[in-house]
């Protein structure tokens, strides 16, 4: 997590840098700030809290300089502060060095003893620290900046993206990638870091990726790399293809809402990549593996991807016969898990750059499976290093809750599903053809159920005075019942928890009384009948009860559930997506009412790069 940038070229510094942190706050917002070379004289801003305070206290204390980098934090060692926040560098009127940091240093305890054995003086509790006084002590032995780095990269453990500016050389920045994102921008006049491309954008019109290992030295209009074993590298500059990307909010209050109503067109834009309307088939780029051969299957992800992979699996064993584990990446990559006759991997991830997927995908590609990277962003680092990368068409996803990513992933798993079947000839044409039909529907019931916005505003009051939610679903329903409470607490902090409906009498059910609100997702159809069941135990306990169905299932309910939501009837195989839109929305008025953030949730990032 973490987003860094790095900026010089003939342009006031400080106007760039904040640019490239307003794109890059998704990643972390706990603290900023900025370091800017002047005259030979690095000078820092730092503020606790949001960028806004940064650009605040800016306004009094300026900036100046052509050279700098900036950062924007979500802290994991040391607390949110103004001591903990980048750029860090030595205390004292003249530092030599500043760095920006995102990841984490594992050994940095050790180095913090050590160097405080010589002498060194710590002023921050963060991880990152360490660093900087590594590289000014090479520098005080006479190394060169990029032998100083050099040096103090041989003596980190972990996995981190650094840059570096040197009050030695206005014409220098140093930037070195090893295991989380960075990219490099080089224009004639300029040169630029960024830890994503949207950040660069604002800054550059070429970029290039860093690759693991790799050390960047970047003067105006030059950039020299060093590969993992400080060799020559050459790595290709390539036009930046997001610089147009808008990422204003427009008319909406908060990007949350903008991309909650962007979904109907999200989801449009992905069903034209892969299903072809003419022919009603879904059409995909030859997999890494024989569909025909496949007799197990595994999908990796994490949060809302994981859920998404866990509603795919319902649609694949049904339609494939391809057995379809699911699993959490991060317990993936800690268990001995039997794989040996797993001939296909999914590894689902809006950003492609969540850490613990990648290192899952990594130790699947050691074990000899391919995998498939399904992504929202084609030049991430899952994309790169997957055997076929599959792009969900969402756009650029700001709100830290996923939204359009969420339902754009299900539509793309969809699509995978149906040519799967397709290839191995394990559903009728007729059968594959009103599937692909039902997914052609999609975007025009999606903008139907967004007509409940109002009502769901107006029952989100009852909804956000609760303290506990639960949210129940069968078959597909049930990893959208997880969604929605997965939504519920991470923007609004009401605690909240999905089950599978024949769950409830197993435990949870011991929760529901008068004060306890339970969100039942109940399309008319085969498991209505149910849901329906779990539905009245719910109410035999006095549970409010937030009802959402077709008019077919509400009108079966027959009136008895508190509150009451009407979605159109779809296809069994669309009834997950359509039921998607509701709990985001519902989460959202419930994180109104309550005046909580609503894109930038405490505690939280949108691209988890750390472990
Ligand atoms: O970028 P990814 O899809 O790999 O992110 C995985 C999760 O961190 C993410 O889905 C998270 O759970 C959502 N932002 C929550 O809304």
């Amino acid at each position: 997590m973490c987003g860094i940038v790095g900026y010089l070229g003939g342009e006031s510094v400080t106007p760039k840098l904040l640019e490239g942190l307003r794109r890059l706050e998704y990643r972390g917002y706990d603290s900023a700030g900025l370091a800017t070379l002047e005259d030979g004289v690095i000078a820092r801003r730092r503020t606790e809290g949001k960028l806004e305070n940064l650009i605040t206290r800016l306004r009094s204390e300026p900036l100046g300089g052509v050279a700098g980098i900036g950062h924007t934090r979500w802290a994991t060692h040391g607390r949110p502060s103004e001591e903990n926040a980048h750029p860090h560098a030595p205390a004292g009127a003249t530092p030599e060095v500043a760095v920006v940091h995102n990841g984490i240093i594992e050994n940095y305890k050790e180095l913090r003893t050590e160097l405080a054995a010589a002498g060194t003086k710590f002023s921050s509790e963060t991880d990152t620290e360490v660093i900087v006084f590594l590289v000014q002590r090479e520098l005080q032995r006479g190394a060169t900046p990029l032998e100083a780095v050099q040096q103090t990269l041989t003596r980190l453990e972990g996995a981190f993206a650094l840059a570096f500016l040197f009050a030695a050389d206005e014409n220098l920045l140093i930037a070195a990638r090893r295991g989380s994102p960075l990219a490099v921008g080089v224009d004639t006049e300029s040169a630029s870091i960024g830890s994503d491309v949207l950040a660069l954008a604002s800054m550059t019109q070429k970029i290039a990726y860093l690759e693991e290992g790799d050390l960047a030295i970047l003067r105006r209009g030059e950039f020299v790399c060093y590969g993992a074993n400080g060799e020559s590298v050459t790595r290709e500059l390539k036009s930046v293809s997001q610089s147009n990307v808008q990422i204003g909010k427009g008319e909406y209050r908060h990007f949350m809402r903008k991309e909650i109503f962007e979904q109907p067109t999200a989801v449009g834009e992905t069903l034209h990549s892969f299903l072809d309307p003419a022919r009603l088939v879904a059409t995909f780029p030859d997999l890494p593996t024989n569909a025909k051969d496949l007799r197990r299957m595994l999908s990796v992800a994490c949060g809302t991807a994981f859920y998404a992979a866990a509603t795919a699996r319902y649609w694949i064993e049904a339609m494939t016969g391809i057995v379809s584990d699911v699993e959490i990446a991060s317990e993936l990559r800690y268990r001995k898990a039997a794989l040996d006759d797993c001939g296909l991997a999914l590894c689902v991830s809006q950003s492609g750059e969540t850490m613990d997927t990648l290192e899952a995908s990594r130790l699947l590609a050691q074990r000899g499976i391919p995998r498939v990277a399904i992504v929202n962003n084609a030049d991430s680092t899952l994309a790169r290093e997957s055997d076929l990368s599959l792009l969900t068409r969402a756009g650029p996803e700001i709100g830290v809750a996923s939204t359009k990513a969420f339902t754009t992933q299900l539509t793309l798993l969809a699509c995978l599903a149906l040519t799967l079947a397709e290839k191995r000839q394990t559903l009728e044409t007729e059968t594959l053809r009103r599937y692909a039909e039902s997914l052609m529907e999609l975007p025009s019931r999606l903008f139907e159920a967004l007509e409940l916005d109002k009502k769901i505003a107006q029952l989100a009051h009852d909804i956000a005075e609760a303290q506990h939610a639960l949210y129940l679903g069968r078959g597909t329903l049930f990893p959208i019942a997880l969604e929605g409470a997965l939504k519920l607490k991470e923007i609004s902090y009401i605690h909240a928890e999905g089950y599978a409906g024949g769950e409830m009498k197993h435990g949870p059910l011991a929760l529901v009384d008068e004060e306890m609100p339970v969100v039942v997702l109940a399309p008319s159809g085969g498991l209505f009948a149910k849901i329906a069941s779990n539905a009245e135990e719910v109410l035999a306990r006095g549970g409010r009860m937030l009802l959402i169905s077709d008019a077919e299932g509400l009108a079966a309910f027959g009136g008895k559930a508190t509150w009451t939501l009407e979605l159109p009837k779809v296809p069994e195989l669309t009834q997950p997506i359509l039921y998607a839109l509701p709990m985001q929305l519902l989460a959202y008025h419930a994180a109104l009412v309550r005046g909580t953030d609503v894109d930038q949730p405490r505690n939280l990032a949108k691209s988890v790069t750390v472990e």
